[in-house]
């Protein structure tokens, strides 16, 4: 439900509409937005015109206006059904993340996870370069799930505990201001890192990760983010990883009550560069295998 102006009362119209705001989970509006520019950099000519011809017109083929549409409508009744596509439960007592076991929503619908969701619209949008797109089907909005759900995957705390909610109730302090562990991972360490490092300029540290896999630190890495044969054991990898971080460095010295400050900020740090890095490197990988006419279908099970 949006922000309704029919509260009688600014007051609890404010309250409600920062609830609101609060109970958003995703990769911050920065994460995403950074993780599209920098797939959208690394688009081969035909997927970037498939992009562009997606897009609505006015925004001059800008996929990253969009990245953040996803978590705008999944409170909305029409997009309701997409709220469980933006992360994966794992179980509290295992660090490990397995498809079958996890990937569903909390009635048990099978493959209603953020592995699935990628899969879903990945097959959806395999239909655009065949010229056979089904009715069914919007496939702008399939670009817009894709991308914004392979932000979603990477980020550790979307790939996480069942019982704490992915570190959403687990409520503790960044430095001086209340926040949860999941809040932690999905904008404070970007935020503080913005503001210590990059002059409040997100364009100064996207160009910081582009330069860190193209000329740095991840440079011989790069090549290995996109192994993988189908975009199953895609997916299957992206989710372990996340599991795995969160386990190692999420979970770890983030007991409820606690406050996180410059150690935990900049031993994490590191960890939440990356996985923006590999989400944009991946998402372009998958856009330039779907709709280039050469390659073949990137095969998902139905
Ligand atoms: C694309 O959209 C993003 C997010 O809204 C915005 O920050 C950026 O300036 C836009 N880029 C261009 C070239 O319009
Ligand atoms: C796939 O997308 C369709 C709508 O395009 C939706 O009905 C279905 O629930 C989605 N499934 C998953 C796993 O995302
Ligand atoms: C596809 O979805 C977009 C975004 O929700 C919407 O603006 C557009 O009208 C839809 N296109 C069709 C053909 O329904
Ligand atoms: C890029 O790599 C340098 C080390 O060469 C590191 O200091 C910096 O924090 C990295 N930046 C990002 C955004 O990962």
């Amino acid at each position: 439900m949006p922000c309704l102006l029919s509260h009688n009362n600014v007051v609890s119209y404010l309250i409600y509409c920062l609830i609101l705001v609060a109970g958003v989970q995703a990769w911050s509006k920065e994460g995403h937005i950074m993780t599209c520019r920098i797939a959208q950099n690394l688009l081969e000519p035909e997927a970037l015109h498939a992009v562009k011809s997606l897009l609505p017109d006015n925004l001059d083929g800008n996929l990253s206006a969009l990245c953040v549409w996803p978590d705008r409508v999944r409170h909305w009744y029409k997009y309701r059904w997409t709220s469980p596509l933006h992360f994966i439960d794992t179980p509290d007592d295992s660090c490990s993340f397995d498809y079958t076991r996890d990937c569903h929503d909390q009635h048990g619908v099978k493959d209603m996870c953020v592995a699935g969701a990628i899969q879903n619209f990945t097959s959806q949008l395999q239909h655009y370069r065949d010229g056979t797109s089904d009715r069914r089907y919007n496939l702008t909005e399939a670009l817009l799930f894709l991308s914004h759900f392979m932000g979603d995957i990477h980020q550790p705390m979307h790939c996480a505990h069942t019982g704490d909610e992915g570190g959403n109730t687990i409520d503790l302090r960044w430095f001086r201001h209340k926040s949860n562990l999941h809040h932690v991972w999905d904008r404070e360490i970007i935020l503080t890192a913005m503001k210590d490092y990059y002059d409040n300029d997100m364009n100064l540290l996207q160009q910081d990760i582009e330069g860190n896999f193209t000329d740095g630190i991840w440079s011989d890495d790069v090549s290995h983010w996109t192994d993988c044969n189908t975009l199953h054991t895609c997916v299957t990898k992206y989710a372990t990883e996340s599991i795995n971080i969160a386990c190692k460095w999420g979970y770890k010295d983030a007991e409820p009550g606690v406050t996180l400050a410059d150690e935990y900020f900049s031993s994490r740090l590191p960890f939440v560069m990356k996985r923006v890095a590999q989400g944009g490197v991946r998402l372009a990988m998958i856009l330039n295998k779907v709709f280039n006419h050469g390659h073949q279908a990137m095969t998902a099970p139905t």
